[in-house]
Order: structure tokens, then sequence, then C-alpha cells
């Protein structure tokens, strides 16, 4: 019987227990043994991993996370030939990744002696060669359910209310979901904010509004000011862990305009809630496009997402630096439209 491995790696995005879900099913249908890699790299490494057909029919795919474990430990730099080796050992035909640029960065040291299919993952949906990634539209709609809720408050008390979103140097997650709950305010790190046009328009909203509401994404940062970091993680591909804009902002608010702020940041709410009906397609699809890539033996792929169709390109189109949000593009437009402070 012919054996396919699968790994995710990097940090979670709801939709990859969809991916393993799709991937095992329709590999199972075709004869196929797959075999669960635990915990990312680490598992390759210690040489752990479990049988999927197990894990899979029991309705994981509408829980976040990864049934086999993820990690952002994805260092394959100095131990490339361990890698192959331990692979080796787990004695199957290739192996299917979901997994971010970190992961794909790491694993392009050990192309050459890979058979392997990608499927580009982060809520960030900033990898380049697809034009959504699964788990986005979850985070999205995270954000903009927050919105929604927190403007009740903010209207209630007479308050600013800040909602803080992850997405690092790309504001996609702020932008679609500060869109989606018609936000007054949206931040993100392509555009450098004016703090004297900000004071000016947050004062001219006060007299109008009960409650404002403002989206900042965790990279968004005032013209000449440095992007605040939080904390680093020496383990990880990307050391910084960005944080804290939103608190400082809420403090300058009610130092600028004298209106009271609070602030909120959704942190890992938005990896960590249930995949929308839209990131289930999205994985579905992705899923059965892998598997058939594997009988294929169509080796060296990427499972993307383009114009509105899960398609393959070459696995190298996900190793291009970030994709952010372009200055001219229409979500930008859209907001200006209604009058939101971009
Ligand atoms: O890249 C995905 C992401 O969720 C970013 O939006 C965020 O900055 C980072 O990962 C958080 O990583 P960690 O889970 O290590 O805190």
């Amino acid at each position: 019987m012919k054996r396919i491995a699968i790994l995710t790696g990097g940090g979670d995005a709801p939709g990859l227990n969809g991916i393993l879900e799709s991937v095992t099913r329709s590999l199972t249908v075709a004869g196929y043994e797959v075999v669960g890699i635990c915990d990312g790299f680490d598992g390759v490494f210690e040489g752990r991993t479990l049988r999927l057909e197990e894990y899979i029919g029991h309705g994981d795919h509408s829980h976040a996370g990864s049934v086999i474990g993820t990690s952002n430990r994805t260092s394959t730099r100095g131990r490339e030939k361990e890698f192959l080796e331990k692979l080796r050992a787990f004695n199957v035909e290739g192996l299917v990744v979901a997994g971010g640029d970190g992961t794909f960065d790491a694993l392009s040291r050990v192309w050459e002696g890979l058979k392997i299919i990608g499927v580009p993952k982060t809520i960030d949906n900033d990898l380049q060669g697809t034009d959504f990634t699964f788990g986005f539209d979850t985070a999205v709609s995270v954000v903009a359910n927050a919105v929604d809720s927190l403007r009740r408050t903010a209207e209630t008390h007479r308050r600013v209310m800040i909602v803080e979103t992850m997405g690092r140097t790309a504001g996609w997650i702020a932008l679609g979901g500060g869109l989606a709950g018609y936000a007054d305010v949206i931040l993100i790190p392509e555009i450098d904010f004016d703090r004297d046009k900000l004071r000016e328009f947050i004062r001219a909203q006060r007299p109008q509004k009960r409650g404002l509401m403002v989206v900042v994404s965790e990279g968004a940062k005032a013209k000449n000011e440095d992007v605040k970091v939080a904390f680093e993680v020496a383990s990880s591909p990307e050391k910084k862990r960005l944080g804290g804009v939103s608190f400082d902002l809420a403090r300058w608010i009610e130092a600028e305009t004298g209106w009271e702020a609070r602030n909120v940041v959704l942190g890992h709410l938005q990896r960590s809630s249930p995949p929308t009906v839209s990131d289930r397609f999205l994985t579905m699809s992705m899923g059965i496009e892998a598997a058939r890539a594997v009988q294929e033996n169509d080796w060296g792929k990427a499972i993307v997402f383009r114009a509105g169709q899960v398609v393959r390109a070459p696995i190298t189109d996900l190793m291009k630096p970030p994709r952010r949000v372009p200055t001219d593009h229409n979500w930008i437009k859209m907001g200006h439209a209604l009058g939101i402070f971009i």
C-alpha cells in the first residue's frame, strides 16, 4: 500500500483540520495510507507520527487547531541531511505540507531530496502566489464581530474602543475586519498614520458620535516611529512578536482629544475560532486537489487559490516576500468612500 505523510507547520490557522480531513479522506478512498507527523518539524526530528485515518470523521474539521499539532520551530538549517534521513525512515512516498513562509523557507533547503506538495496557510493572508489563504476569512470574521460587539460598549459609555488585530507586516486582517464592521478608523502597517491628521479626525467626530471604533493592526505605526515589539521568540524564524500599539493609542487619544478610550487585543482568538463556511470550502477544495496531485505524481506543486479557483502552481511561488496590502487596493478606496480614516 502507498503511504503519504502530512505535516502542519508554523502557527495554527482555522482550517488546518479541514486540510487534514480532506487530504486523508481523498487519499484513503484512492487506496493510500496517510501518516500524520506530530507537532510540525519536531515530529520529523523525533520520529513521532500517528495514523490519521483514526482521527478523521469525528468532526474536527469544524474546529480550529490541528489534531496532529504544529510548531513554529521550523528550522532545518545545518540539519538538512538528518531531516531527509528521518523522513525516509517513515517509509512514505511523499509529503503534503500545510505551512506558512517559515515552513516553506526551511523546506526550500531540502527541496531537492523531497517529493512534496505545499498548501499555503496563514491567517495573515500575506503569502505570495495565492489570492487568499485559508484561516483569513475566519480571522476577519472574528475582527468584524468584535467591532460590532464593542461598538455597543463604546456608544453606551461614550468611549473610543480600539481593537488590535494580528497580521504582522500586512494589514489584511485589520482592513478586512475593520471594513466589514464599518469601523471609523483603520490603521494598517502599509500606511504610516499622521498623528496630526488622526487627532483632527477624532476631534471632528466627537460632536457627532457617542462612540468611535478604531481597528489597528499590530504592525501599524505613526510616521517616523517604530513598530511596537512586545517580545522575541528565539526559536521562531520570524523572532519579533508585535503587540501593544492599541494600549499606547488609547492613552494618546485620551491625552490629545479628551475622549475616554479603551483597547482590546484580540490575539489568538483570531486563530482559534471555528473556521467559517468559506474557509471550510477552501480547505476542502485544497485538500482534494493536493490528494489529486499526489495520485498524479505531480510533486513540487503548491495548491493555491487564484481568480476564484483552486489550482496548482510551482511551490517556489510561495517563496517570495510577504504580500502586503497595495496602497491603491480597492478595499482602501472603499474605506475612503465611506469616510473611514485609513
Ligand atoms: O503569522 C501568524 C501570526 O498569528 C501573526 O499574525 C502574529 O503576529 C504571530 O503569528 C503570533 O505568533 P505566536 O503564536 O508565536 O504568538
